[in-house]
């Protein structure tokens, strides 16, 4: 779907619909006042017939609208009662939007719910949120469907207007980040739906060398069993023994800062099928677990969405690849390791795996010099026990980090929620063979996970986001959600002042 930017008059704009918001009990929109006048009051005859429901994120679809009306339909969005609007009630306006057109026959659309008033945002974030509400709105994952139906007339162009010119530039930030993090989120939901036969660790590196393909700012290295033997990775190899799929740990370099700026390290878990190992798990979802590479295809999501807008940082993304199952050969209870830190690990479940291919990435991650470092990981059922799917996890070492992620949490509405780190957690780590077991003894099962990795992590600024909740949808929408992508661009576009560098797409 292609986006752009324009003024002009919701009555005089021709095309095949015009959307407009309307709030209770009757409240026209500017633009949807407009209109009203336009058709000879044809809105506010509706609104009294109660044709038009205002609650928020109905719609209401208006064919051959009366008077001097020059586009074909109008489609009256409900926006409810509260004004400002909140920044939930805006995507949720914006997606009833898009699902509406999506199924009305209007090829393109010239919406004016960017003038809506929503509370601490501006143009710009309105924009990109309406981008990425629409662009989720007509997502579809069906490239395995032999029949797959394509919509008859999908929605292909979305125009967003603005009454002043003086408002175009911010609308065209908004549209160009918006589009790079709806890309970036589409990417690492097709990667999260593929399936483990499909989606295996090989298979990741080839989509991150795509990536390099694709943007001369990306560099990708991809690491392989003799190099992690090399280097003594010894824990992400033991998980990594029990799949006949070659484990591979991918490293995308993606420079558009200085020489000498710090990056930013993200690390994403990519277990491409988790079955549990020889710990196995029980049969029911477990088809699910091929959602375990989810941080790794966001952290691909985000290479790629920094790289589309040309930011002014240093990005490094590394995901640990690995598969997770029995095996004749495969690592056991009780067997003890040596992480590429020197620390020996006792593996008391071998279901806890994402930890052990995540501690070996921290070490490598410190040869990059990182101003932080952040990984993504769908670590632990525990995190669903406590936050359900609403909220990622956020651990973290250093305050002032967790704070910058929780606010860009807040404003993209893709949110994290902290769980402390305290040494009483640390110490339900002890083993009586090994520096420390692979779990943790009393509970707390997501911040006893965060406190593994925290030993892995002392030389840097550190956090982590536990993704096990949000990062897919189970039940009949079940499929990958792109999260937490506009949560990490949201981090990342505030480090370079809040804009894109590169919106030459949205011209
Ligand atoms: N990938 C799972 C975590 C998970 C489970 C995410 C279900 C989403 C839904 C992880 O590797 C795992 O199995 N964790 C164990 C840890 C336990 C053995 C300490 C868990 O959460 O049960
Ligand atoms: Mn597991
Ligand atoms: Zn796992």
């Amino acid at each position: 779907m292609d986006f752009n930017a324009r003024t002009g008059d919701a009555d005089k704009l021709r095309g095949a619909c015009v959307v407009v918001g309307v709030s209770a009990p009757r409240h026209l929109s500017p633009a949807a006042e407009r209109l009203d006048k336009a058709s000879r009051g044809q809105l506010r005859d509706l609104l009294k017939s109660g044709d038009i429901d205002t609650e928020c994120g109905k719609t209401t679809l208006i064919h051959h609208p009366k008077g001097r009306i020059q586009a074909e339909r109008i489609l009256v969005v409900g926006c409810g009662k509260d004004k400002p609007l909140s920044a939930k009630s805006f995507s949720q306006i914006a997606s009833a939007a898009a699902k509406a057109l999506q199924g009305s026959g209007a090829t393109d659309a010239v919406s004016f719910l960017c003038e809506l008033d929503v509370q601490d945002r501006d143009l710009t974030w309105k924009a990109s949120q309406a981008v990425q509400a629409s662009r989720d709105a007509v997502y579809r994952f069906d490239d395995l469907k032999s029949d797959a139906k394509a919509p008859k007339r999908p929605l292909r162009r979305m125009t967003l207007a603005a009454s002043d010119a003086d408002d175009l530039p911010a609308l065209r930030d908004g549209i160009a980040s918006g589009v790079a993090i709806a890309n970036g989120m589409d990417l690492a939901r097709g990667l999260g739906n593929r399936p483990g036969n499909l989606c295996t660790p090989s298979d990741l590196a080839e989509q991150a060398r795509a990536l390099q393909q694709k943007h001369a700012s990306v560099k990708v290295r991809v690491l392989e069993r003799k190099d992690m033997e090399k280097l003594g990775m010894g824990a992400l190899l033991a998980v990594a023994r029990g799949s006949r799929q070659p484990p591979k740990l991918i490293t995308m370099e993606y420079s558009g800062g200085g020489k000498h700026d710090k990056p930013v390290v993200l690390i994403g878990k990519g277990v491409t099928f988790d079955s549990g190992g020889i710990s196995i798990k029980p049969g029911a979802a477990m088809d699910e677990m091929k959602f375990d590479m989810c941080g790794a295809a966001s952290v691909l999501g985000t290479v790629s969405a920094v790289a589309e807008l040309g930011l002014p940082i240093n990005l490094v993304g590394i995901v640990p690849a690995t598969e997770n199952l029995p095996d004749g050969d495969a690592c056991k209870p009780g067997d003890i390791v040596t992480s590429m830190s020197g620390k020996t690990i006792e593996i008391l479940n071998t279901d806890a795996e994402g930890r052990l291919i995540l501690c070996d990435a921290l070490t490598y991650a410190e040869r990059f010099k990182p101003d932080v470092v952040i990984d993504i990981a769908t670590l632990t059922g525990a995190c669903i026990v406590a936050l359900g799917k609403i909220a990622s996890g956020l651990l973290s070492n250093d305050q002032e980090l967790a704070d910058e992620l929780l606010e860009a949490g807040q404003m993209s509405w893709d949110r994290a929620w902290q769980l402390p780190l305290w040494d009483d957690y640390d110490e339900q780590l002890k083993s009586n063979f090994a520096d420390m077991a692979n779990i943790g003894s009393n509970g707390a099962g997501t911040i006893t996970a965060a406190s593994f990795l925290a030993r892995f992590a002392k030389d840097y600024r550190w956090a982590h986001l536990d993704i096990a909740g949000v990062a897919w949808k189970s039940g009949d929408a079940k499929g990958s959600t792109g999260r937490p992508v506009p949560l990490l661009m949201q981090f990342l576009l505030k480090r370079c002042g809040g804009h894109a560098a590169n919106d030459a797409q949205a011209q």
